[in-house]
């Protein structure tokens, strides 16, 4: 794959930073929305957010940058101090719980930036420009989740790590669905050690029909690029609702610079969907140590 002066410098650099877009109105899941940020809804004890940076820390992100936006306050409270609250609990000997409400904030440091108006996904990242500088960078959409043992994020740094070129996560989803994702264009590049998981993407389609579709390979919600994403995002016009697709800019990037699609080992829950959102639920708590096992039987016991 060629790369420019820019992408060599850096191409060997540590993936340190990660943006985390959530500044979106979430019309999918109204009404709950209307009031409160989707990112900040609640899967089984934690708000989805803290899924996504949880995931971040783990896979090594140093620097989070959330790109919030208006009545998205919420977020910036759950991971800032609340000496209120731990006070409250350490008076009444709640020790483990107020260690737990302090870690949240003390996982990984977190800088907010605001799009001033929801124009994209891509915008979203491209608001963040500054904030990442010329260095790679982690993309973590707010309500995705990715539960398992293998943090999608982490497996696409490890490809970043081995080849210096940026990697976008996809699953296979039935044919019949691609119409609501982004969808690759990709030509087989097996090498060690991720063998067929790795292809080459010759081009990125936004949501296509089943019978125009590429293939059956998704983009599911977790990018790690280069820094020259931030020129494909200006050189990017507002597409449908005038927005700016993170999409389009990754076709220009593809074809300039390259960039692989890697079919990584876990799935995906659009919990910004109510029936994504269900579903992450569902599965999540059946994996809670304290009350999986009870819950599992629960839905074993329901007639349907
Ligand atoms: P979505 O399309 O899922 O978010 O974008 P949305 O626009 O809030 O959802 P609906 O379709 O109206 O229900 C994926 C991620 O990108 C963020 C969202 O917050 C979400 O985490 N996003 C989207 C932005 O930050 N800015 C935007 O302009 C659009």
């Amino acid at each position: 794959m060629a790369e420019t002066t820019q992408g060599k410098s850096a191409a060997g650099r540590k993936v340190r930073k990660a943006v985390l877009p959530a500044a979106g109105l979430g019309t999918r899941f109204l009404p709950a929305t209307k009031a409160q940020p989707k990112e900040m809804l609640t899967v089984v004890d934690k708000p989805q957010i803290q899924y996504v940076v949880e995931e971040c820390a783990v896979s090594g992100i140093e620097h989070i940058i959330i790109v919030t936006g208006k009545g998205k306050n919420a977020i910036e409270d759950h991971f800032d101090y609340s000496p209120t609250l731990e006070r409250f609990l350490e008076e009444r000997g709640k020790i483990e719980q107020a260690a737990m409400v302090r870690k949240i904030s003390d996982m990984v440091q977190v800088s907010y930036t605001r799009q001033k108006e929801p124009l994209g996904l891509g915008h979203a990242v491209l608001v963040a420009r500054d904030l990442v500088g010329d260095e790679p960078f982690a993309v973590l959409l707010g309500d995705v989740l990715i539960p398992g043992p293998n943090p999608a994020t982490k497996q696409l740094i490890d490809v970043y790590a081995a080849t210096g070129v940026g990697a976008i996560a996809v699953e296979e989803v039935p044919k019949e669905r691609t119409h609501l994702y982004g969808v690759i264009d990709g030509e087989s590049a097996p090498q060690p050690p991720f063998g067929a998981r790795l292809l080459r993407i010759r081009d990125v389609v936004e949501k296509p029909k089943p019978e125009n579709a590429p293939s059956n390979l998704a983009i599911t919600g977790r990018y790690v690029l280069p820094p020259q994403i931030f020129d494909c995002l200006a050189r990017t016009k507002p597409g449908a609702g005038n927005e700016i697709q993170l999409t389009d800019a990754l076709r220009i990037l593809a074809q300039e610079d390259g960039l692989w699609a890697y079919i990584y080992d876990g799935a995906s829950y659009d919990a910004g969907d109510k029936l994504g959102f269900l579903k992450a639920t569902v599965e999540i708590a059946l994996q809670n140590p304290e009350f999986g096992g009870e819950f599992r039987e629960y839905l074993k016991g329901l007639n349907f």
